[in-house]
């Protein structure tokens, strides 16, 4: 028998993922643990690069464990029958290790930190960011790699001196595991991860030597890019008692996008997690946004899917899940966080209050850092199921605007949104998303979509799966929720949705 079972590895933002996956795209195993998040200063993100690498390796063991030990009788599961692995991975974190030993020699700084903000505001005043926008796609923002990478080079003792010398790597999460993985054989990454550095060109697909200059980054630092599916490198064989292929490497929204099988330009998916992340295949030529959207690598590779290089539109919204979480855990308002749908049902709307979750600012399409969150409208008979509505409903407004920018940087309509994380199985919200967006919303039978990517991309790579199409057979609908409100009201909601969004605008400034 050929081997017919996947890996895949998410290692996200607060946890590590292993799933071992079939040849039917059904997950067999499944393991999961969180790691510590690190705040050492006000708007500080850091995460222990080993941390990550521990509980990454430990569920890749555990969810293998788990998938043998769930043998029928008579039945032997050997890791023979792992075709290979699949990474799937938070983006632009970024890690800096010393080649010799393979420790990181200073904290991993998470997307999430905003210690470079100054510095990139300073390179925009300069006037960087358009030249930045063509060669990368990506707005100049601290969100990046680039930046972080140049403060640590700045910032570690001797770091400057040692990566000049090539004695140590850098590298976004992908790249870091991988490296572990490999026993320090392979230093690497993925097209779609080096897509979020701002170093990377993505239309000749190689790094760009003015941007490694304007970072002050060496180029003996980099990894080598790959394509995100194809053969990279084998696991150490004492990892896993055999070597392993990793075969399959993507970035954790673009893994998701594979993983709904959007496929053909002009698809798009959301991922409703702690934020909300939306992307769009926009096919083999990048798409240029004018409606201040994120270009990017959606993947490289597979020959049986598409064109050698497919790539994306992006926008993401830094405030989804964690706006329940806010309800929850600021407000007192819901126990816990799946109380909130029952709670936003019990009323047919938000009785005129509307909530403006920009506790984080504003990401796409606004990016507006100053932008606080807004609560108006409250009248002697607003309730907490008022307020439990109009946090789901500003949720799903700010995923309309970022469907609205990019249906008008495609200059196509998009015919529905293929949704997943989370908070994509509250029914509630997804009626509302629908009728904000005048397009069915979809949620697949199959909600594993980031791993199940990945496993869909090393299973190409090794002959698990011959075709997209018998992929895209593979993914199923559960639930399509049709628009039910007329053109008319739509407007009206988003009318006034923007009226509160402008109110909510560069309050922090004031
Ligand atoms: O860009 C950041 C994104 O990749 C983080 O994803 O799944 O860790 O929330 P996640």
């Amino acid at each position: 028998m050929p081997p017919r079972h996947l890996l895949a590895l998410d290692q996200g933002t607060t946890s590590s993922r292993a799933l071992v996956i079939d040849d039917q795209g059904q997950v067999q195993a499944l393991a999961q643990r969180e790691f510590p998040q690190h705040f050492p200063q006000s708007g500080w993100v850091e995460h222990d690069a080993m941390d990550i690498w521990r509980s990454q390796y430990a569920v890749a063991q555990e969810a293998l464990a788990q998938w043998q030990a769930q043998a029928r009788p008579g039945e032997t599961r050997t890791l023979a029958q792992v075709a290979g692995i699949g990474i799937a991975n938070q983006r632009e974190t970024t890690v800096l290790w010393d080649r010799a030993t393979g420790l990181p020699v200073a904290p991993a700084i998470v997307w999430q930190d905003r210690r470079t903000a100054p510095a990139c505001e300073a390179l925009r005043q300069a006037g960087h960011a358009a030249r930045l926008q063509r060669r990368t796609g990506l707005v100049l923002d601290a969100y990046f790699s680039a930046s972080k990478l140049a403060w640590l080079l700045a910032h570690v003792p001797g770091a400057r001196q040692r990566a000049e010398a090539g004695e140590l790597a850098f590298g976004t999460v992908d790249s870091w595991l991988i490296w572990r993985l490999t026993g320090g054989r392979a230093h690497v990454c993925d097209a779609s991860n080096a897509a979020r550095t701002l170093l990377f060109d993505i239309h000749r697909f190689a790094w760009d030597d003015g941007l490694l200059r304007l970072f002050d980054i060496p180029r003996a630092v980099l990894p080598r890019v790959v394509p995100s599916c194809g053969w990279v490198a084998d696991t150490d064989a004492a990892l896993f008692g055999i070597p392993l292929p990793i075969a399959g490497v993507a970035g954790d929204q673009q893994a998701a996008l594979f993983g709904q099988a959007c496929f053909a330009p002009g698809m798009a998916k959301n991922t409703y997690g702690t934020g909300c992340f939306m992307l769009m295949n926009t096919g083999d030529e990048p798409c240029r946004s004018t409606h201040r959207l994120l270009t990017t690598v959606a993947w490289q590779g597979p020959p049986e899917v598409a064109a050698n290089k497919t790539y994306g539109l992006e926008g993401s919204v830094f405030m989804g899940g964690a706006t329940i979480q806010w309800l929850r855990d600021g407000l007192g308002l819901i126990q816990r966080a799946d109380e909130v749908q029952a709670l936003a049902a019990s009323v047919p709307d938000a009785g005129g209050v509307c909530m403006v979750p920009a506790f984080a600012g504003l990401g796409a399409p606004h990016w507006d850092p100053h932008a606080r969150g807004l609560l108006v409208g409250l009248h002697r008979g607003s309730t907490r199921a008022h307020i439990a509505r109009a946090a789901l409903d500003g949720i799903a407004q700010q995923c309309a605007d970022v469907f609205e920018a990019m249906a008008l940087d495609a200059g196509t309509p998009v015919q529905e949104l293929r949704v997943d994380g989370g908070a994509s199985r509250n029914d509630v919200l997804m009626q509302l998303q629908a009728d904000l967006l005048g397009v069915p919303v979809v949620r697949p039978r199959q909600t594993e979509t980031t791993a199940l990517g990945v496993a869909y991309l090393a299973g190409l790579a090794t002959g698990v799966w011959t075709s997209g199409a018998a992929i895209a057979a593979q993914w199923g609908v559960a639930r399509r929720f049709e628009p039910t409100v007329s053109e008319a009201e739509r407007a009206d909601r988003r009318a006034v949705w923007r009226d509160a969004m402008r109110r909510s605008r560069h309050w922090a400034r004031a």
